[in-house]
C-alpha cells in the first residue's frame, strides 16, 4: 500500500471508523484519483490538503465510501420477533402516554425504519404515531436525502409483493413514493457514530437497530459504539444487530440473549427471554388479532406473488415417484440449491415458499426434509419439525444435519439432557463438527456445568485452529456462526467461565 493511501485511510478511520481494506482499498484509490482530478488538484498531496481544510469536500469523499445496501423488510424474522414478542413487553413497561423510542442507526436510505413503521401500523393502526417514536440516523447525507424524499426504485423491493407496494407506495416517474402517513413517522438525523457529540434529540431509546453496519468497523470501534449506545438507552432496552453479525459482537457491553435461535442484546433484565417459556410468545393486539397473524399476513402478501427475482425458483407441483423424469430431478436439484442459498442468507420465508412448490413430496426427499425441518425449527413449529426429522433419519440414520437438529429441537424445548446426548452423538460420528461442540458448550453453560462447557469451547478452538475450512459435517443446514466468530466467542466464554469458576472456588 502506498504511504499516500495510508494517510487517507487513517483520516477516514479517525473520522467515522470505516476500515478500508482489500476491495475497499482499491475503490478508495480510484475515488481519490477521480476526486483529485475533478477538483483541479495536481496530485493526491494537493487533494489531501483540500479535504483537510474543506469539510464539505471531506464529506463528499466519505459519502462516496459508505456502502448503503439495504431493502424493505430485510431479515423479516428479526422484525417479526421484535413486533410479535418484544414490543408488547416494551409497551407493558411504559407508563401511559410514554412512547416507545426506537433508533435505526446506520439507516441508509430509510428502508429499515420505514419497514418497521409499516409493520407496526398493521398492528397498531392509527395509534402507531402516538405509541412509537422512531428516529433514524446515518453518516451519509446523500442517503438521508433519499430517505426523506421516500422515493424508491424496484431494487428496494426485493421479495416484496406488489400488493404491499400498492398499499403503501404511489408509482411515480422515478420510482415509488412512500405514503406520507408512513414517512411522517420517522425523523431522520445526520449521525456519525464516532462524532464527539450526537444530536441532542437522540436519547432514551428502548430499542436500537444497528444492523449490517458493524461489519465495516474493527473490534475496537464496535465496542466504542456499543458503549455509546449503552449511554443512549433506557435502563431496560434492546439492541439488534444483523443476524449474521450478532454473535461476533458479544463484546461484554450488553448481555447476549437467545430466543429460539435468534440472538439479540439486552440492557437490564426485563427483556431476558424466559427459557422455561417455549411458547410462541404470541400476544393479542387491541383488535383481538394475534400480532404474529398480522405480520404473517403482510409477509404472506409479500410472498404470495412471485416477483421477477423468484420466477426461476418456482417449480412444478409434486408428482408421483414413478412419473419423475430427468427434468423433475433437474428442477429438484435447482430448487434445493436455491433453497439452501436462501437458508444460508437468512431469507427463511422465501425458502419456505419455495419448498411449498417443491417438485416432489418433501417427505420423500432427504435434503428437502432437512431444509424444511430447519425452517420449521426456526419458526418454533417443534412438532412438525420433529416429524420431518423422523423421515430424514429413516432415510439416513447417521445424518449429522438431522442429529444436530434433533439436539437443537431438544435444546429449544428445554430438554437439555436429551439435547446434550444428541450433540454428543454428532461428535461421535463426526468429531470435527465444531457446531455440535459449540451448541454443546452453550447448553452446558446455560446449565451452569462450567467445566464441561469450557472443555467443549476448547474443542471448538482446537478444531478450528488447524483450518477455518475444516469439514464440519453439515451438508444442508448452516453452521450457527462464522468459524472466526466461533473461535473469538469461545475464547471469550472460556475467559469468563474460568473467572466464574475461580470466584466460585474462592467463595467455597
Ligand atoms: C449496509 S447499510 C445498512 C442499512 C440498514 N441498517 C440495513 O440493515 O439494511 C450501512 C450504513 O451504515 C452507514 N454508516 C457507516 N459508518 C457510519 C458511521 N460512522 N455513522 C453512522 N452511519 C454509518 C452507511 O452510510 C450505510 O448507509
Amino acid at each position: 500500500m502506498s504511504p499516500r493511501l495510508a494517510s487517507f485511510k487513517a483520516l477516514i478511520y479517525a473520522h467515522c471508523g470505516l476500515v478500508l481494506e482489500g476491495v475497499a482499498e482499491d475503490r478508495l484509490y480510484k475515488i481519490l484519483q477521480h476526486n483529485a482530478k475533478r477538483s483541479g488538484c495536481i496530485d493526491l498531496n494537493a487533494y489531501e490538503r483540500l479535504i483537510r481544510t474543506d469539510a464539505e469536500q471531506f464529506d463528499i469523499l466519505v459519502c462516496q465510501l459508505t456502502v448503503n445496501e439495504t431493502y424493505f423488510f430485510r431479515e423479516l424474522e428479526q422484525l417479526e420477533l421484535l413486533t410479535t414478542v418484544l414490543i408488547p413487553q416494551v409497551l407493558a413497561q411504559k407508563s401511559a402516554g410514554q412512547p416507545v423510542r426506537i433508533l435505526s442507526a446506520g439507516c441508509s436510505s430509510g428502508e429499515e425504519p420505514y419497514s418497521l413503521v409499516m409493520l407496526l401500523e398493521r398492528i397498531y393502526g392509527e395509534r402507531t404515531a402516538e405509541l412509537f417514536q422512531i428516529d433514524a440516523g446515518d453518516l451519509d447525507q446523500n442517503v438521508l436525502s433519499k430517505a426523506r424524499a421516500g422515493v424508491y426504485s424496484q431494487f428496494s423491493f426485493r421479495g416484496v409483493d406488489p400488493a404491499v407496494r400498492l398499499r403503501y407506495f404511489q408509482p411515480q416517474k422515478q420510482g415509488y413514493k412512500l405514503a406520507e402517513h408512513i414517512r411522517s413517522q420517522v425523523s431522520f438525523y445526520q449521525l456519525n457514530l464516532l462524532a464527539p457529540q450526537f444530536p441532542a434529540e437522540l436519547s432514551d431509546y428502548d430499542i436500537i437497530f444497528f444492523r449490517n453496519v458493524s461489519i465495516y468497523f474493527d473490534l475496537e470501534t464496535r465496542a466504542l459504539i456499543q458503549r455509546r449506545f449503552y449511554e443512549l438507552m433506557n435502563a431496560q432496552s434492546i439492541l439488534f444487530l444483523g443476524s449474521s453479525e450478532t454473535l461476533g459482537n458479544d463484546l461484554g457491553v450488553f448481555e447476549l440473549v437467545e430466543h429460539t435461535g435468534q440472538y439479540f442484546f439486552i440492557k437490564g433484565e426485563a427483556y431476558r427471554p424466559k427459557h422455561n417459556n417455549t411458547g410462541t410468545g404470541l400476544t393479542l393486539t387491541e383488535t383481538g388479532q394475534s400480532t404474529s397473524d398480522l405480520v404473517l399476513q403482510l409477509d404472506q402478501q409479500a410472498l404470495s406473488t412471485v416477483n421477477a427475482d423468484d420466477t426461476a425458483d418456482v417449480v412444478a407441483p409434486p408428482t408421483e415417484p414413478s412419473q419423475r423424469t430427468d427434468s423433475v430431478d433437474d428442477r429438484r436439484l435447482v430448487a434445493l440449491e436455491r433453497i439452501q442459498q436462501l437458508v444460508s442468507a437468512g431469507e427463511l420465508r422465501r425458502a419456505m415458499r419455495l419448498l411449498e412448490s417443491f417438485p416432489v413430496p418433501v417427505t420423500e426427499d432427504y435434503a428437502a426434509c432437512l431444509l424444511k425441518s430447519w425452517l420449521l425449527l426456526n419458526q418454533q413449529a417443534f412438532d412438525e419439525a420433529a416429524s420431518l426429522l423422523g423421515y430424514a433419519l429413516v432415510a439416513q440414520p447417521w445424518s449429522v444435519d438431522a442429529m444436530l437438529m434433533q439436539g437443537l429441537l431438544c435444546k429449544w424445548q428445554q430438554k437439555t439432557e436429551d439435547a446434550c446426548q444428541w450433540f454428543r452423538k454428532v461428535i461421535y460420528i463426526c468429531p470435527e463438527c465444531w457446531p455440535a461442540h459449540y451448541y454443546l458448550a452453550d447448553t452446558r453453560r446455560a446449565e451452569e456445568q462450567f467445566e464441561a462447557a469450557v472443555r467443549s469451547y476448547q474443542a471448538v478452538i482446537r478444531i478450528l485452529a488447524t483450518a477455518a475450512e475444516v469439514n464440519h459435517g453439515l451438508t444442508w443446514i448452516p453452521a450457527p456462526l462464522a468459524a472466526s466468530d466461533a473461535v473469538f466467542l469461545s475464547r471469550r466464554q472460556i475467559q469468563q467461565l474460568t473467572a466464574d469458576l475461580h470466584t466460585t472456588q474462592v467463595d467455597d
